[in-house]
C-alpha cells in the first residue's frame, strides 16, 4: 500500500474558508493554509492530484470537508488520520463525466443498481472508493467504506463514515440553506443526532422538489433512529464559543 502521511495540523477550532483556487499560485497558497506542518511535502502528491482532477470549487470543498472531519474525529475520539484521508478523497471521482463513471462501475462490478448507474450524485461515491484505491493507493477498508457511503449513508455505518457524511453536509464552505445551522450546532454534541437531522433535511428538500430519495438513505435514517445515542435524552445544549 502506498502511504501518504497526511497533515494533522489540518484540524482547528475556528472555521477557515478555503477559497477555490483560480491559479496555480492560489493553489499553493491554499495548500499552505490547509496544511501548515512540516509534513506538507509528503502530503503533496495527494493534494496535487486532487487539484488536477477536481474543479476549483470541488477542491476547496474537499479540503474543507477534511478539516471538518478531523475536527469531529478529535471531538468524538475517532482516528484523525483516517478522517482526514476520507475527507480529502470522498469526492475524488466527483468531476468525472457520468459515462466515465458508468464505464468504471460496469467494468469493475461496483454496482448493478440502476438508480446509482444513472445518477452522478449517487455514482461518484461508489466510483470514488475505487478511484481512491487505484489512483491514490488507499487500501484501508474503513476509509474506502466512508467514501462509498458519504452521500447516502448506510445502515450499520461506522462512526468514521458518519463523520464524513456529516462533514460533507456542514463544512464551512457550504452555501447556507434552511436547517444547516441547527445541524452544525447539533454536530457539536452528537454525531448520530446531527447526521439524522441532516438526512431528514435532505429528505424534506428532495420531497419538496417532487423527487424520491434512494432507499439506502431512507434505510440509514431508520437505522439511526434505533441507536441509543439518538434516543438518549435530553441532548445537552451546544457549548457557545
Ligand atoms: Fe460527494
Ligand atoms: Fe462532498
Amino acid at each position: 500500500m502506498e502511504v501518504f502521511p497526511i497533515c494533522i495540523s489540518a484540524s482547528g477550532d475556528s472555521p477557515v474558508l478555503f477559497r477555490p483556487p483560480k491559479t496555480d499560485r492560489e493553489y499553493h497558497d491554499l495548500k499552505a493554509l490547509y496544511c501548515v506542518s512540516t509534513r506538507l511535502d509528503t502530503a503533496g502528491p495527494w493534494l496535487d492530484r486532487l487539484y488536477k482532477t477536481l474543479n476549483p470549487k470541488r477542491f476547496a470543498h474537499s479540503l474543507s470537508v477534511a478539516r471538518t472531519s478531523v475536527r469531529l474525529a478529535e471531538k468524538y475520539g475517532l482516528d484523525v488520520i483516517r478522517a482526514e484521508q476520507a475527507g480529502l478523497l470522498h469526492d475524488c471521482a466527483k468531476c468525472l463525466r457520468l459515462e466515465e463513471m458508468q464505464k468504471i462501475a460496469v467494468r469493475h462490478n461496483l454496482t448493478d443498481d440502476p438508480a446509482f448507474l444513472e445518477s452522478p450524485a449517487l455514482l461518484h461515491s461508489v466510483v470514488g472508493a475505487w478511484v481512491a484505491r487505484k489512483k491514490y493507493g488507499m487500501e484501508d477498508p474503513e476509509v474506502l467504506k466512508a467514501i462509498e457511503y458519504h452521500n447516502t449513508g448506510c445502515a450499520g455505518m461506522s462512526p468514521l463514515a458518519m463523520d464524513i457524511c456529516l462533514s460533507d453536509f456542514i463544512e464551512p464552505n457550504r452555501e447556507p440553506f434552511p436547517g444547516l445551522e441547527e445541524v452544525r450546532a447539533l454536530a457539536e454534541v452528537s454525531l448520530e443526532k446531527a447526521l439524522l437531522l441532516s438526512l431528514e433535511d435532505v429528505v424534506a428538500h428532495v420531497s419538496s422538489k417532487g423527487r424520491a430519495l434512494h432507499p439506502r438513505t431512507l434505510g440509514t435514517i431508520e437505522w439511526l433512529k434505533t441507536l441509543p445515542a439518538v434516543n438518549a435524552d435530553p441532548t445537552p445544549e451546544p457549548i457557545k464559543p
